[in-house]
């Protein structure tokens, strides 16, 4: 294995310091009952935070509205008893020198009728559409669009307010948030649709209102894909320019760092440079960058298989090219709480294969 120096530089932003470049994945575990995350959530995340993950990115958890999330075992955002469990799951990662953000989530449209915890609340979308496009409910109102925006500024202030040492926002993969970005899922004809910039509006009300509540100092990360879980191939930016279009709105907003997600890093985003989304996400707007997808493992995630482990010589170079700042990892370390450690101790060998079963258990 090359050096792995370069992961383990200290990482500085205007408003985040972490030890080292490397970032848990969020990753939807099932493992709240009740939507609260208890003793064993934290521990779980304890046990990544101990061996040397530099950020911790929670799984998705809903903000507050009705039909935030699918299913009684998601962690939520609001209500005292999961604000509380949160608290505890920051005081653990804390206690051993661990840094964390929640992952704010609305699953929008991907909500089915019926589903838990509130099974009368209706999926909510820009344009009531499924991601494939069929009319599933009416299309929010500017009024309900405003209550949403709201919430996650309340989530927002609430995670500064037990201890959080930043957010996330989840604007990737199909969901609430960039149901408004793509045009498939947003036919609206009023400020929050029409052309890419419009179609953004959503996002950047949400920034600005989380920005007001957590102050200049408090970090910003805004999750973003070109990928939709029903469509692998779809790109909300077809060029650079249209990238660029569509990012500069969200910087103006107030992000602080972007966490560009792909299925496999090294694949370059545009022809005519080996650049992936992170590096061009970099060069476009000057701001720090997260990049992920299949580190360290052969097959991507989306087809929750197993995959046995590759090289990281790939990743390190990148990295040491500041192509991007950070590095998340998924699989990896849902399968090993040690893989950071490991690395950093250079023991590659010891690395482990994802293994499916993993899902299963929290470890
Ligand atoms: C079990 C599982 C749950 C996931 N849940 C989320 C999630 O809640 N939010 C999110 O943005 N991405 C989620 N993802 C995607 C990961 O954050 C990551 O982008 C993906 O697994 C690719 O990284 P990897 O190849 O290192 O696993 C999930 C992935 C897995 C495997």
């Amino acid at each position: 294995m090359a050096s792995t120096k370069a992961l383990f530089q200290t990482f500085n932003c205007e408003n985040l310091t972490l030890p080292n470049r490397t970032v848990m994945a969020p990753m939807t575990r099932g493992f709240s009952p009740d939507n609260i995350p208890g003793e064993d959530v934290a521990a779980y995340y304890r046990r990544r935070a101990e061996n040397e993950v530099g950020l911790i990115v929670t799984e998705g958890t809903g903000i507050n509205h009705p039909a935030s999330v699918s299913g009684a075992s998601i962690p939520v955002f609001h209500g005292e008893a999961a604000l509380k469990g949160w608290e505890n799951v920051v005081k653990e990662v804390h206690s051993v020198g661990g840094k964390i953000v929640p992952q704010l989530w609305h699953v929008g449209m991907t909500r089915s009728k019926g589903d838990l915890p509130n099974e009368e609340a209706l999926p909510v979308g820009p344009s009531g559409l499924s991601l494939d496009g069929e009319k599933v409910t009416e299309p929010l109102s500017e009024e309900e669009v405003g209550q949403l925006v709201e919430a996650y500024a309340q989530a927002a202030a609430d995670a500064k307010r037990i201890g959080f040492d930043g957010i996330e926002l989840h604007g990737a993969h199909g969901y609430l948030i960039d149901q408004f970005f793509w045009e498939q899922t947003n036919k609206r004809t009023d400020r929050y649709g029409g052309d890419l910039v419009g179609r953004t509006r959503f996002a950047v009300e949400i920034i600005e209102a989380c920005r007001r509540e957590v102050g200049p100092d408090f970090p910003i990360i805004f999750r973003f894909s070109q990928w939709k879980m029903n469509d692998f191939k779809a790109k909300l930016a077809t060029t650079p320019d249209e990238l660029e279009r569509f990012l500069q709105p969200l910087v103006e907003a107030g992000v602080d760092i972007f966490h560009c997600s792909t299925r496999r890093f090294w694949e370059p985003e545009f022809e005519g440079s080996d650049l992936n989304l992170a590096g061009w996400t970099k060069k476009l707007t000057g701001k720090p960058v997260i990049s992920v997808g299949s580190v360290g493992l052969d097959g991507e995630f989306t087809s929750f298989a197993g995959a046995e482990t590759t090289s990281l010589d790939g990743l390190i170079e990148k990295v040491e090219n500041e192509e991007f700042d950070l590095v998340a990892i998924g699989r990896s370390l849902l399968m090993d709480p040690e893989w950071v450690k490991k690395v950093h101790d250079g023991r590659e060998n010891d690395l482990l294969a994802f293994d499916k079963e993993s899902l299963k258990k929290l470890t």
